[in-house]
């Protein structure tokens, strides 16, 4: 089989990466795909720097066995901690997950935007540098989602919990004079509606995936790896915990996809 039609893979550290496969096989929708949650591993966001690397090591490995030409680190998290790593110990692309804070420098109207994300990605040299670079004018307000990511892996997106736990970190930002959200995170997309509950018609919320699929497109163009098949793509994908859960949150694609679960 030619590489081109060799799976491109997604892992996370959970289901939230599937907002990015989401975006990806939109655009790309004869690409097949194989997606690892690693939701037995949730949250990454809190867990040490090593350990981040180590997950991102094993989900990597799963992926190569699997053929992957290229892979698409869906976590935040897994991105900012240890792409740098991913790139230099396999031949292979990769395509990482940044938040999206320079076009929402570009948006905003009162020059302060909020940030929605986990410990780990704050807290990295990657974010820093990127904050670093945007106009020193704009004011960049950092919430830490503590808890989020567990109530999405639990099923819980629309629960009560869910509400009152955004509206105690939303409610502060908006206190800010902030017009623009940006969600650092690939688990809160899932959360758009909750959030705009709260915060009404008052604030553009912008996320990375059609930014990170239109990379991905880039990419696989360059090392001339596109599949060039008419065929609409097939999907893979494997959970180490919670199956159902997986399953709830893709019914509303309607593409041709397995979900096993599988102890990794
Ligand atoms: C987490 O595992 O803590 C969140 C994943 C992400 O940062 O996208």
């Amino acid at each position: 089989m030619k590489a081109n039609h060799n799976p491109i893979g997604f892992f996370d550290s959970g289901i939230g990466g599937t907002s990015i496969w989401k975006e990806v096989t939109t655009l790309l929708p004869n690409e097949n795909t194989i997606y690892l949650s690693d939701s037995k591993n949730a949250p990454y966001g809190n867990k040490s720097k090593n350990t981040i690397v180590d997950l991102a090591v094993k989900n990597t490995e799963l992926l190569l066995k699997k053929n992957c030409k290229l892979i698409v680190v869906a976590c935040n998290t897994a991105t900012t901690n240890a792409i740098d790593y991913l790139r230099t110990n396999y031949p292979i692309p990769f395509i990482g997950i940044e938040p999206a804070i320079k076009p929402a420098a570009l948006k905003t109207k009162t020059k302060r935007i909020g940030i929605l994300a986990t410990k780990g990605t704050l807290n990295s040299s990657l974010f820093e540098k990127t904050s670093r670079t945007i106009d020193q004018q704009i004011i960049v307000k950092e919430t830490i989602g503590t808890g989020l990511v567990e109530l999405i892996e639990n099923g819980k997106i629309d629960s009560i919990e869910m509400e009152e736990l955004l509206s105690s970190y939303i409610k502060p930002l908006l206190n800010e004079n902030i017009d623009c959200l940006v969600l650092g995170c690939t688990h809160y997309p899932y959360l758009i509606p909750a959030i705009q509950k709260i915060t009404g018609d008052n604030l553009q919320i912008i996320d990375s995936g059609q930014a990170v699929a239109k990379q991905t497109k880039a990419i696989l163009k360059k090392h001339y790896l596109l599949n060039e098949s008419s065929n609409k793509g097939e999907h893979e994908f494997y959970i180490n915990k919670n199956k159902s859960v997986l399953e709830r949150i893709l019914t509303s694609s309607d593409s041709k996809k397995i979900i096993t679960e599988l102890d990794f």
